[in-house]
């Protein structure tokens, strides 16, 4: 079974629009370079909401080959709903991927597995994919428990989605003691976790849904921690990066290392 691998930068609340496209730029030139050879991957960006159109027109006018999306979503569709931004305005940008459930918006924000069920359904409903993000705290790692914990967020979340919906995700396997850390997390438990949330696609669904979803790791990737971590089974299908997202030149070698 082939997945084309996705390595997506999740930018967090740094570059407004200006920095943003000093950064495109600088990506576009690195990966332009006919001796980069990235093309096995596909690369993305997830701007925050306020950077998203100068990413967009940079794209659009340089052609590049650089998909994008946004960090979160609004579970409603219009209306008055103040700070909220709806999936269908994120689709009208071109946005192909919105992030749903990264720990750092379920720690912050009021953001419980209804909410996030909610989320991944308007990311469908306006025909982007979400990136479901999941995985345990240092403390149920401590207990023994993670592979429970995360197979058990991602079961709460995609219980009720369809064959159909369900084979349009993409799974961010992120634990959370090694997002900002740099504790990445060892190849083994990477490939484990992700073998765990493949199996219980399998036994949920099907075949055809287990083989298709795309599961990335995130967590302390950087350029010589990744080739290992891709190397490490059959299951982890990229990355998704934090820190080293913000740097055009490392984020490259990630992705062409994936
Ligand atoms: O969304 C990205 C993750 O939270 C990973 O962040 O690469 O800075 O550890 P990090």
């Amino acid at each position: 079974v082939s997945r084309k691998p996705l390595v997506a930068g999740n930018w967090k609340m740094n570059f407004d629009h200006i920095e943003a496209t000093y950064f495109v730029q600088k990506l576009a030139w690195i990966l332009r370079d006919a001796h980069f050879s990235y093309r096995n991957c596909e690369v993305m960006l997830m701007p925050p909401f306020t950077s998203i159109r100068s990413v967009q027109v940079l794209i659009e006018s340089d052609r590049l080959k650089l998909s994008y999306g946004a960090q979160y979503v609004s579970v409603t569709n219009q209306g008055a709903f103040t700070g909220d931004v709806s999936a269908d305005m994120l689709a009208a940008l071109g946005c192909s991927y919105v992030l749903v459930g990264h720990s750092e918006r379920r720690k912050y924000h009021p953001e419980d597995d209804a909410n996030i069920v909610d989320q991944v359904r308007a990311v469908l409903a306006a025909g982007m994919k979400p990136i479901l993000c999941v995985g345990e705290s240092f403390e149920e790692r401590r207990q023994g428990i993670e592979l429970e914990y995360a197979v058990g967020q991602v079961h709460d979340v995609t219980r009720d989605l369809s064959d159909q919906q369900a084979s349009e995700l993409v799974i961010a396997y992120e634990p959370v003691w090694a997002i900002g850390s740099g504790m990445v997390a060892t190849p083994q438990i990477a490939q484990q976790a992700a073998s765990a949330i493949r199996s219980h696609l399998r036994s949920e669904y099907d075949d055809n849904v287990a083989d298709r979803v795309r599961i990335l790791y995130g967590g302390s990737v950087n350029p010589s921690n990744a080739s290992e971590l891709m190397a490490s089974g059959r299951d982890i299908d990229g990355f998704l990066v934090g820190g080293a997202a913000l740097d055009a030149e490392q984020f490259a070698t990630i992705a062409r290392l994936t």
